[in-house]
């Protein structure tokens, strides 16, 4: 019996982390429409993959190696089908008509002919490894169907911060696959900050023999007690910049390379000195972590936070700025260049008689529009190379530069603010919105340690990056959407994936789908699962969510019968109702929990969800309620 019952249990698993049986056939972002079929078209290793177009080679590959992986069989790639031959077809033809990045997917039981060109194609390739079901007995039958799908948004980004903690090419690389396989199509790469200067420089070869290298870094949260005491270093040599760039380029992926000014400059200012209002004065030594102090000289930073040694509006700054963007222009293709602007404090420029004698010079009213003068000088150099400045929300104090587009992050009034001016403005906010994705994704003590702030994946796809406060023309200059990575508690490229993972599918859905397709139950319940048993079965963590059917947090009856969900095929859910943390150990939960709880008592369930391959969810705790005194009811 017990036997049987599990042979019906993994069925209805089997069955569950089917795409074929989700309405959107399990794609991340949902497209534009899915209209399915009732007909099926079997994929065997008869089936050709028709591929006219050299320009389609790379996609007509990323296929095709998806197809001996999953189906253990490899598809033979031809010009054209014979007439009774099945075909995968991949076509550029009529493609021009399509919106910028669009697709279709016409599944028939003859054909699945993808059309597109270029990134649109590309992204069409990656909806039909989506929507791929498992094997059964040598074929792979997929529902007939039409697809169609182009973007919201034309800039949909993910960003990570290599200073605070470094991550080698390898796995940037794995990074952008991430970031392709859900047509997000940009990378922002934050290269540079107090703790770690990661980009070779020619000219300055101390950017990186001194700027990338700490000696230390705090312990724990900041403010911490000390710091570990071990030099801590890593940078990108330009050559390894170049095969970032092209491995993104051949995703459709552009890198958006930041190089932070004028603050958030430790880092530089410890290799050149001359860089800072004061170039003899030590190291600034944060008030809330004196135990870090006497540091002499200037030092990349060992802690977290901002820093009141930013760059001098000198000359000779400009001048190091603008031989700095000069290689970092060679380097990356990219229309827009990064230029930081945030958290910039004005306490040294104030103190500095160099600063306040140019304000006068110049005749700036305050700091902040010397911190705008100094932005559009970049500004200026960067527009005269034929590219374009991005900033964060700061540069629109003391004036926007002219041709600036803002990030919107301190919430999303910096972003309605500079499309009003006309600017174009790329939504990034943390706060209530959750797209910091250094936030907790829970509030359970199990998190990792982590920066503060609560932002589950739910949240960020609540989130519409479109300001009602705009009103239509003004809307168009919000061209797009991002999430941060910000790494001070990311040691690890683990702990990267499991920040990142699922929240980038959210953040992917609302940069790309139609507001009027976004569905949290379908995208959580259906989806999610199928993306997450994909990436249970590679080297990659993620956060696992906890038992689907358990998001309130105390439940007010006497009879209870609480019927829970994996949140992804093949995992398992342990309970207890003893207080303990659940572990492998406890109760397995098979069927519906029915349970009493008698009057003015109340009963804790604590849950866990284990994955196929070992991955935990954090402890839930639900309180059964039956008018214990003891319990908030809110
Ligand atoms: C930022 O989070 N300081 C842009």
């Amino acid at each position: 019996m017990k036997k049987l019952l599990s042979i019906v249990l993994l069925a209805f698993l089997y069955v569950n982390a089917d795409a074929q049986s989700d309405s959107n056939m399990g794609i991340i972002p949902v497209p534009v429409s899915v209209k399915k079929g009732n007909g099926t078209f079997k994929l065997d290793k008869t089936v050709v993959l028709v591929s006219n177009d050299q320009k389609n080679a790379k996609s007509a590959d990323l296929l095709n190696a998806f197809i001996t992986r999953h189906g253990g069989f490899a598809l033979r790639t031809v010009k054209a089908a014979g007439a009774n031959e099945r075909a995968i077809i991949l076509n550029s033809e009529g493609a021009e008509k399509l919106p910028a990045e669009g697709y279709t997917i016409a599944i028939t039981p003859k054909n699945i002919t993808i059309t597109g060109k270029d990134a649109g194609l590309f992204y069409g390739v990656q909806s039909v490894i989506q929507l791929m079901p498992e094997k059964r007995n040598n074929e792979i039958l997929i529902s007939t169907a039409e697809i169609n799908d182009y973007p919201r948004f034309k800039y949909r980004g993910m960003h990570l911060d290599v200073s605070r903690h470094f991550f080698p090419v390898a796995f940037v690389k794995k990074y952008i696959d991430l970031l392709a396989q859900y047509k997000i199509n940009n990378f922002h790469w934050h290269l540079t900050d107090d703790q770690g200067w990661r980009i070779e420089i020619k000219k300055y070869p101390k950017l990186t023999t001194i700027g990338a290298s700490r000696n230390g870094t705090i312990i724990g949260h900041h403010p911490g007690v000390n710091t570990d005491g071990e030099e801590y270093k890593g940078f990108y040599t330009q050559n390894e910049v170049k095969e970032v760039v092209a491995y993104a380029a051949a995703r459709f992926i552009n890198v958006v390379p930041e190089i932070e000014l004028p603050g958030h400059a430790s880092a530089a200012i410890a290799a050149y000195p001359e860089l800072s209002c004061f170039p003899d004065r030590d190291t600034f030594v944060d008030a809330k972590t004196p135990w870090s102090g006497s540091r002499k000289g200037k030092q990349v930073q060992q802690t977290w936070g901002v820093f009141d040694d930013v760059f001098v509006p000198s000359e000779n700054t400009f001048k190091f700025l603008e031989n700095v963007f000069d290689e970092v222009i060679a380097l990356f293709p990219s229309k827009y260049i990064h230029v930081g602007g945030d958290e910039c404090p004005k306490e040294y420029w104030k103190q500095s008689e160099f600063c306040q004698n140019l304000m006068k010079k110049l005749n700036l009213k305050d700091e902040h529009e010397l911190q705008s003068y100094f932005i559009q000088r970049m500004e200026k150099y960067i527009n005269s190379k034929g590219r374009r400045i991005i900033g964060w929300d700061e540069i629109l104090e003391g004036g926007l530069a002219p041709d600036a587009t803002v990030m919107s992050w301190r919430g999303t009034q910096g972003g309605i603010a500079a499309a009003q001016q006309n600017h174009d403005v790329i939504m990034t906010p943390g706060g209530p919105v959750g797209l910091y994705f250094d936030h907790k994704q829970s509030n359970s003590a199990d998190e990792p340690t982590n920066i503060g702030g609560l932002a589950p994946y739910s949240l960020a796809y609540a989130y519409d990056p479109m300001p009602k406060e705009l009103n239509a023309d003004q809307q168009k200059y919000v061209i797009g959407v991002q999430a941060n990575l910000w790494t001070e508690y990311i040691q690890s490229t683990e702990k990267v994936e499991y920040m990142v993972l699922p929240r980038m599918y959210a953040l992917a859905e609302i940069a790309w789908s139609p507001v009027a397709r976004k569905d949290f139950k379908n995208f959580s319940e259906e989806r999610l699962p199928l993306h997450l048993a994909r990436l249970d079965q590679t080297n990659t963590n993620y956060w696992v969510p906890t038992p689907l059917g358990l998001d309130q947090k105390v439940i007010n009856g006497e009879d209870f019968n609480i019927t829970l969900k994996e949140p992804v095929p093949g995992s398992k859910i342990y309970y207890t109702f003893d207080l303990t943390r659940p572990s492998e150990l406890a109760e397995l939960y098979t069927k519906p929990i029915k349970i009493k709880v008698a009057k003015g008592q109340k009963q804790v369930l604590k849950t866990i969800v284990v994955t196929k391959s070992g991955k935990s969810s954090v402890v839930t705790e639900t309180i059964l309620n039956n008018g214990n005194p003891d319990v908030k009811t809110k």
